[in-house]
């Protein structure tokens, strides 16, 4: 079936994070959210009547992982990304954030070292830092106009005894598909010094035409051995508040303490609309998605020639995966806080603020793409609004 993304569906009054609370968040009511990472898009179809179907069953007791669910995972990884997970490698979790935090606490013990690559989400600085892990921040630099790894860097950090690396693959919110090449050169160093890996691949299915997304697990039996791969169909099919993730682990060892972490923290059982969803969405939601990407990478590329027509200050990252751009506004001169009055107060869009993902971020906004065409259209001039009227007022 052929899907309409262009639709407006009204999501205020819903409990929506992102529509029903931009006042108590960002002190303006009408503002257009393009922030947080969910979509304003209704799921495929395949997953609402799924979900229908077992509204009428009724019964809603707890569940755990059905082989249905867990057979749905592990061919969608085997077709997509040539990658062979065995069904008993698949622990469900609540969420990719709430598994790094048990990652953390089970693998790494207080005041060891956990590296991560700024400017990154947010949460995986929280994550290290509220259990009292030390923070080895390795930067991410640029290099022709597009970020890449500073592995002289990693190297360093890892040399020092760090003992956990959490990668985001596709990064957010740069937008990088990390290549097989920056992959495998991360894997040697890691394994090389004894880092564990936490790869949170949440954002692996939403890959723009020209690249492709390889799960660090499926590079080599040795880093399959040493990797904890985290997945979902929260940002692939806007399901997060479903909160039903895939943590994936070859190594018995590794996925005996993670399931230990996990039931010791009461989290064993999966939300039975969450799995119904996975697993629906997993086998037939292929066709949506490829609709999805062709109107995201038309959104970006609407975005990047609107930004780059009317605001030729500020500059657009390579979107290679990823709905969320990443806009350098540093060329306007304003400070992360003026840059923030700026867009929250006299555009009224809300859009992540740079400074929130840490080291190197400051200057610069995130902005979710994934919404209708007529919805990016208004935020994109708003901004192009608010920026001119600054300009105006400084010259
Ligand atoms: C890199 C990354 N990891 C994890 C998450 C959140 O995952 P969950 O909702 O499953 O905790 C997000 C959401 O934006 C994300 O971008």
């Amino acid at each position: 079936m052929n899907y309409n993304f262009d639709e407006r569906i009204i999501r205020t009054g819903t409990g929506s994070v992102k529509w029903d609370h931009s006042e108590e968040l960002f002190g303006e009511k009408e503002m257009i959210p393009m922030w947080v990472a969910d979509m304003d898009f209704r799921a495929p179809q395949p997953v609402i009547d799924a979900l229908k179907e077992k509204v009428e069953h009724g019964i809603f007791g707890y569940s755990k992982g059905s082989q249905a669910y867990l057979e749905a995972v592990s061919s969608w990884m085997n077709e997509r990304f040539d990658w062979r997970v065995e069904t008993d490698w698949i622990t469900h979790s609540p969420g990719v954030v709430p598994a790094l935090n048990l990652i953390v606490q089970a693998f790494t013990k207080p005041g060891d070292g956990v590296i991560i690559q700024h400017p990154v989400y947010y949460p995986f600085t929280k994550v290290v830092e509220m259990n009292g892990r030390t923070l080895l921040s390795n930067p991410l630099k640029e290099e022709d106009g597009r970020y890449v790894m500073d592995f002289e860097d990693l190297e360093e950090k890892a040399r020092k005894g760090a003992k956990l690396i959490i990668l985001s693959s596709p990064h957010n919110p740069v937008g990088r598909v990390w290549s097989r090449e920056e992959l495998n050169r991360l894997g040697e160093i890691c394994l090389k010094h004894g880092v564990l890996i936490a790869a949170d691949e949440v954002h692996a299915d939403l890959i723009m035409p020209g690249h492709r997304h390889i799960p660090l697990a499926s590079l080599s039996e040795a880093l399959s051995e040493r990797t904890i791969t985290c997945t979902a169909p929260s940002k692939t099919f806007n399901l997060a508040g479903l909160q039903t993730s895939n943590i994936i682990i070859a190594n018995q060892e590794l996925r005996v303490k993670f399931r230990k972490a996990l039931e010791q923290n009461f989290m064993g059982s999966i939300n039975t609309f969450g799995m119904v969803a996975a697993e629906s969405a997993y086998r037939y939601g292929g066709d949506w998605l490829s609709q999805l990407i062709s109107y995201i990478y038309e959104n970006y590329t609407y975005a990047k020639d609107y930004i780059s027509r009317h605001m030729e200050d500020l500059k657009v990252y390579p979107l290679e995966g990823t709905y969320l751009l990443w806009i350098d506004c540093r060329k306007h001169g304003l400070s992360a806080k003026e840059l923030e009055r700026l867009v929250h107060k006299e555009a009224k869009v809300a859009f992540n603020q740079g400074y929130g993902f840490g080291e190197g971020g400051e200057g610069f906004i995130r902005m979710n793409i994934a919404c209708p065409r007529s919805t990016l259209i208004e935020g994109l001039e708003r901004l192009k609004k608010a920026f001119s009227g600054k300009k105006e007022s400084l010259s």
